[in-house]
C-alpha cells in the first residue's frame, strides 16, 4: 500500500520550501535526505543523544522526534543556516582553537545547544554548561575542551578575558 503524501510548506534556512512528504517522515530525515541538508545528524533516533538538534520557530528540537508535517508553516534552522549567518562564527572558531571536536558527528547538536545557552547572555558556571550539554552526547572529547569552548566565547561576549 502506498503511504499517503501531505504537503507541507515552510521555511528552512530563510528559504521557503514546499514538499509532499509522507506523513510519519521525521523532521530531520525531510531535511537530510530531500532538502539534502546533512550537516543536523543521526544518532540515536530516539531523542536522547542530541545529534539532530535544529531550532523551530527559534526553539531547540529533536530533529528525529519532530515529524516533518509538524513543521507546516514554521521557521527551520540547521546548522548549515545558522553558520552560513555568521552567529555563531565566534563559538566555531572557539571550538577548532580549543580542539573541541574530534569526529564532529556531535558537533552541529553541541554548537546548537550552546548558541542556545549563549543566547541567555552572561557568563554561564562551567556546572551550568554541563547541565545545559546534558542531552548532547560526545563519545570522542571527554566534553572538557567543549564546556572551555563555550565558556570563553561567553567570557568574550561579556567583554572579559580570561
Ligand atoms: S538522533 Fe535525535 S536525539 Fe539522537
Ligand atoms: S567529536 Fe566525536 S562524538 Fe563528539
Amino acid at each position: 500500500m502506498n503511504t499517503p503524501l501531505c504537503e507541507i510548506s515552510l521555511t528552512v534556512n530563510g528559504e521557503p520550501v514546499r514538499a509532499q512528504v509522507a506523513a510519519r517522515r521525521s523532521l530531520v530525515d525531510f531535511l537530510r535526505e530531500d532538502l539534502g541538508l546533512t550537516g543536523s545528524h543521526i544518532g540515536c533516533e530516539q531523542g536522547f543523544c542530541g545529534a539532530c538538534t535544529m531550532r523551530v520557530d527559534g526553539q531547540i528540537v529533536r530533529g528525529c522526534l519532530m515529524l516533518a508535517v509538524q513543521c507546516e508553516g514554521a521557521q527551520v534552522e540547521t546548522i548549515e543556516g545558522v553558520s552560513d549567518s555568521g552567529e555563531i562564527a565566534d563559538l566555531q572558531d572557539a571550538f577548532e582553537r580549543r580542539n573541541a571536536l574530534q569526529c564532529g558527528y556531535c558537533t552541529p547538536g553541541m554548537l546548537l545547544s550552546a548558541a542556545q545557552l549563549l543566547g541567555r547572555g552572561g557568563v554561564p558556571s562551567r556546572q551550568a554548561i554541563r547541565e545545559h550539554l546534558a542531552g548532547n552526547y560526545c563519545r570522542c572529547t571527554g566534553y572538557h575542551a567543549i564546556i572551555d569552548a563555550i565558556e570563553a566565547t561567553a567570557r568574550a561576549r561579556a567583554g572579559e578575558e580570561k
